[in-house]
């Protein structure tokens, strides 16, 4: 199959990057990296989590960072929610698009959100009776697709099937996450052939997690199976805090670099990306994770 000629990158940072973070970070540096975000042509910007605060403390200001955020038009800032109390505090403050999420895993769901992957399945049909209603977009997440860090493998037909279900729920999008970044290109063609029987690969989108190396590797295998979207975060930062040895995200200025050079379109320019890159880095006061960043920072093209 030949490569997308366009794809479209999902900036997950302000979200899966910021809510592994131990130490608090003010919202107004949430607004203003979100802002940077916005500046390099980014059109989906996960701005927060309307999660308990008891369980992402680092998420709990999400109404003022989503009220604080100036909406650029072509933007879109979707929030994860996961139930019905989150979708009404979203709706209270006029969030337009939402992100849900569950897992073919058993033992992750407990971990992750205190119930089984049944009751997160009837907790999503709720949300979505309520968003159709109101309107609201839901994009749909699967965590653990190629592992968890609690039950080891996880059948491809299991995240099959799951994938089917969240589309007929009414996702517009299933992103496939690799939570704890296990997965490895082989793996990985496997899983999306086997997904892709049922659920068409342009509703399809994925999400891999770093922490093996595999990251990139995995997306160009993706992209050779026809998928469109992915979602990455700036610097690389990000991980679950519920999932044991997760590490940050594939950092979007490497997915980005790649792309570049394949000749695939997205509108997201580099220079600016790696800007609002080095912004949280330097906040973090963490060396970024990004080989691109670092490569740019270190002035390696003089
Ligand atoms: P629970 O403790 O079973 O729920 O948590 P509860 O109903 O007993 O609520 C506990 C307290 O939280 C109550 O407060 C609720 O009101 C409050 P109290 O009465 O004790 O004062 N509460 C809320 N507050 C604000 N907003 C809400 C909300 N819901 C309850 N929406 C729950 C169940 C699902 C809420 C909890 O487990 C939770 O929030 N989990 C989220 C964990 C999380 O955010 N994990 C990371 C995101 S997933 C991820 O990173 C993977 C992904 O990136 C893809 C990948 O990489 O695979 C997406
Ligand atoms: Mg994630």
């Amino acid at each position: 199959m030949a490569f997308p000629k366009v794809v479209k990158i999902v900036e997950v940072s302000p979200r899966d990057g910021l809510q592994n973070e131990a130490k608090i970070v003010p919202t107004a540096v949430k607004i203003e990296f979100i802002h940077l975000l916005a500046e390099s042509g980014l059109s989906v910007i996960e701005a927060t989590s309307f999660v308990s605060p008891k369980w992402i403390p680092q998420l709990a200001d999400h109404k003022e960072v989503f009220q604080g955020i100036s909406k650029n038009a072509g933007v879109s800032y979707p929030v994860l929610v996961p139930n019905l109390k989150g979708l009404q505090s979203a709706m209270d403050v006029g969030v337009k698009e939402i992100a849900i999420f569950t897992t073919p895993s058993e033992q992750f769901s407990q971990h992750n959100t205190n119930c089984s992957v049944a009751e997160s399945l009837a907790r999503i049909a709720e949300m979505m009776t309520v968003a159709r209603q109101s309107q609201i977009r839901v994009r749909g997440y699967l965590s653990c697709v190629l592992g968890c860090p609690y039950e080891g493998d996880i059948a491809p037909q299991a995240v099959s099937d799951m994938a089917e279900k969240l589309i007929q729920l009414g996702c517009y999008e299933v992103s496939l996450g690799d939570t704890i970044g296990v997965g490895t290109p082989s793996k990985t063609h496997h899983m999306l052939d086997v997904v892709t029987e049922k659920t068409a690969r342009e509703k399809l989108a994925v999400h891999f997690h770093d922490t093996y190396g595999q990251a990139l590797a995995n997306i160009y295998v993706a992209l050779e199976s026809g998928i469109q979207v992915i979602d990455s975060s700036v610097s690389g930062i990000g991980g679950c805090p519920y999932a044991k040895g997760a590490s940050g995200n594939v950092a979007s200025e490497d997915v980005l670099y790649m792309l570049n050079g394949m000749g695939i379109q997205t509108n997201v320019d580099l220079a600016k990306l790696i800007k609002a890159g080095q912004f949280i880095s330097n906040y973090l006061q963490r060396p970024t994770q990004s080989k691109v960043n670092a490569a740019y920072s270190a002035d390696f093209f003089e």
